[in-house]
């Protein structure tokens, strides 16, 4: 009897972490990397790289590859921001994560002409991305 009820008790508590994960409330867990992971291992990162041409130009064509790795990571990393049930929505978190993409494809583009003015205003256009997103769906100015 008593077994029993524990045994119904687990199997409730199972099912509703089930529920938390298909509602996507502690979406990409289980061995997948969460958006934060994602914005702390990859996003951050690699912006740093392309923000950063200004005060700390790329000094030969090694360097400059690095930058242009950056940006194609960040592009990469907008695409994992569409998958593994990442996605927050079907609208705007599908179009901030685009523009990430784009933007950040732009970035690449010109961190190969080596031109640090234009990476600068690419980086601006990359920002706006993540600002968009931020404003929308970061947890503490969601939750304020
Ligand atoms: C499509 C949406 C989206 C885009 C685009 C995006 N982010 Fe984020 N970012 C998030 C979300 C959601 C969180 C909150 C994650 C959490 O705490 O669960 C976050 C969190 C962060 C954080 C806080 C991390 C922490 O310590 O909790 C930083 C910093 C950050 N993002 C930087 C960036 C930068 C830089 C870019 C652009 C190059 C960017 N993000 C693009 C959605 C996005």
């Amino acid at each position: 009897m008593t077994a029993r009820r524990i045994g119904l008790f687990f199997g409730m508590a199972l099912i509703s972490a089930g529920c938390l994960a298909i509602t996507g409330a502690k979406a990409a867990d289980e061995g997948h990397a969460t958006v934060k992971d994602l914005m702390l291992g990859i996003v951050i990162p690699a912006s740093d790289g392309v923000f950063g041409v200004g005060s700390k130009e790329p000094k030969n064509a090694m360097e400059w590859e690095v930058i242009e790795a950056d940006a194609m990571v960040l592009a990469e990393a907008g695409r994992l921001l569409l998958t593994g049930g990442r996605a927050k929505d079907q609208g705007k978190w599908v179009e901030d994560a685009q523009k990430l993409i784009d933007t950040s494809l732009a970035a690449a583009k010109v961190a190969r002409e080596k031109n640090v003015d234009k990476v600068l205003t690419a980086g601006d256009a990359v920002y706006d991305a993540c600002d968009s997103c931020h404003t929308t769906y970061l947890p503490e100015r969601v939750g304020n």
